[in-house]
């Protein structure tokens, strides 16, 4: 079994399909730039630990320089009799340096505390690089808010006609959750700056090697306090792993959105001809296959995340082979949140909307009802008679197939002698919102307020 880490105590190599179900390097070798960077790092404290002269120290540094030249460019890549990342590193590092110098690199190290450690850098710069395409996607929405401060619509519990907000209000909705999204992604990688480097196998190194300076060395904050759960804990992956399903989620409810505004029935928005697709028989069609896309992906990643807590769940300590199942989820949810959050923002970037459309429907289903009832509690009615009064008004309104706005003042007088005719001020769309004026409200003034606040957000996050 030439190449392989291990072999001592084996007089034969592994069955055909033994090596099959072991090997991982069609996922791992993502980690194996990370693999040389360690492995350098490695070798520093093997030389501070006097375990490699000078010349060793140098000598295996321009050998994994060399290797990771190689590794770019495609030179080196893995053979058929590699298991994993590692060995397959290792084997490349000894063609470059020889076995009596690059077998000296191993020393007091797993590929236990290895895979824990590289699996987290791989992670803490996949979070940046998704942290920047949420931040794009949230740039989108608030360019879209601030072009459009006064647009009108109808907003919705669900799904039903609730009250009249503005669209920027609605727009900037999506923005928070994104933001805070950003903000877990932070969070994530405090608790991800933590190395295993030095844990070895399970119960640390006795070789004399400093995890704190190999831990600073690859930009974490700190060792790892017990190598048993640093190199078996992967609540880092899980966690990683909800923010991302939670960022698709966030995004699948824009979608979502999105889809149904731009039916015909609402037609509230007109997608962007290079953020659409047709149909291969309905000539008419323009298709929202990014929303789509979102919302189907989203599925993905939430299966990403069970799939990984289930792997986990029953491991007794330490580090068990199911450990190898932890890296593929992650990656995928990665890649498919790298697909589609450009695409996304694009979309968003692009949508038209038709304000008249919105705001012709602003006050259908009789959004203005609550503004009836509140207006008749500032006049001391008890709110749940104002409630009767309203609803009411809605009664008739639908009756005689009108607006609210159209009843006589007859027929309101009628209803509650408290509804006199100064309750039309309140039945315009306009007012109904302007009059949302508290922290938080539609009203243009507090969104307006609310669009700075988010926009100052964005260049802090
Ligand atoms: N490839 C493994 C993983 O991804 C690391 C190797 C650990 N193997 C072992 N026999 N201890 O988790």
């Amino acid at each position: 079994n030439e190449g392989a880490l291990w072999g001592g105590r084996f007089a034969a190599g592994p069955a055909e399909a033994m090596a099959a179900l072991s090997k991982s390097t069609h996922f791992d070798w993502a980690l194996a730039p990370y693999d040389i960077r360690a492995s350098k790092a490695h070798a520093r404290v093997l030389h501070k630990a006097g375990l490699l002269s000078d010349a060793e120290l140098a000598g295996m540094q321009d050998g994994l320089d060399r290797l990771a030249t190689d590794v770019a460019s495609g030179a080196f890549a893995a053979a058929e009799s590699d298991e994993d990342v590692h060995g397959a590193l290792e084997r490349g590092l000894i063609d470059r340096v020889g076995p009596e110098l690059g077998g000296r690199l191993r020393a007091g190290r797993s590929r236990n505390d290895q895979v824990a450690t590289l699996f987290r850098m791989w992670l803490r710069d996949a979070a940046r690089r998704v942290g920047a395409g949420v931040l794009d996607v949230v740039d989108a929405l608030v360019a879209q808010a601030a072009a459009h401060p006064d647009v009108v619509m109808a907003g919705k519990t669900h799904l039903q006609s609730a009250q009249p907000v503005l669209l920027a209000h609605q727009l900037l909705a999506h923005a928070h959750p994104l933001l805070r999204d950003l903000d877990r992604l932070r969070d994530f990688d405090k608790r991800a700056a933590i190395s295993p480097y030095g844990s070895g196998a399970l119960a640390g190194s006795s070789l004399g090697l400093d995890p704190e300076a190999i831990a600073a060395d690859l930009g974490f904050d700190a060792a790892a306090a017990n190598s048993i759960d640093a190199t078996s804990a992967r609540d880092f992956a899980a966690e990683a792993a909800f923010v991302f399903a939670m960022i698709a989620v966030d995004l699948s409810r824009l979608a979502e959105e999105v889809i149904i505004w731009s039916t015909p029935e609402f037609g509230y928005v007109t997608l962007a001809d290079a953020w659409s697709t047709g149909s291969s028989i309905m000539p008419q069609k323009k298709n929202p296959d990014v929303a789509e896309l979102t919302r189907g992906k989203t599925g993905r990643l939430i299966g990403n995340l069970t799939g990984l807590l289930a792997t986990l769940k029953a491991q007794p300590l330490a580090y068990n082979r199911d450990l190898q199942e932890d890296k593929e989820p992650v990656f995928d949810s990665v890649a498919q949140l790298e697909l589609l959050l450009p695409a996304l923002a694009g979309l968003v970037a692009t949508l038209t909307f038709h304000p008249q459309r919105m705001a012709e429907l602003a006050p259908a289903g009789y959004t203005l009802a609550t503004d009836i009832a509140e207006w008749l509690v500032r006049q001391g009615v008890p709110f749940r008679d104002a409630h009767e009064a309203a609803g009411a008004c809605v009664r008739l309104a639908e009756s005689r197939g009108v607006g609210l706005a159209e009843l006589t003042d007859g027929e309101f007088a009628a209803i509650d002698l408290a509804l006199s005719a100064e309750v039309r001020e309140v039945l315009t769309v306009e007012g109904s919102i302007a009059s949302r004026n508290a922290r938080g409200g539609t009203a243009g003034v507090q969104v307006a307020k609310q669009l700075d606040e988010v926009r100052q957000a964005v260049t802090e996050a």
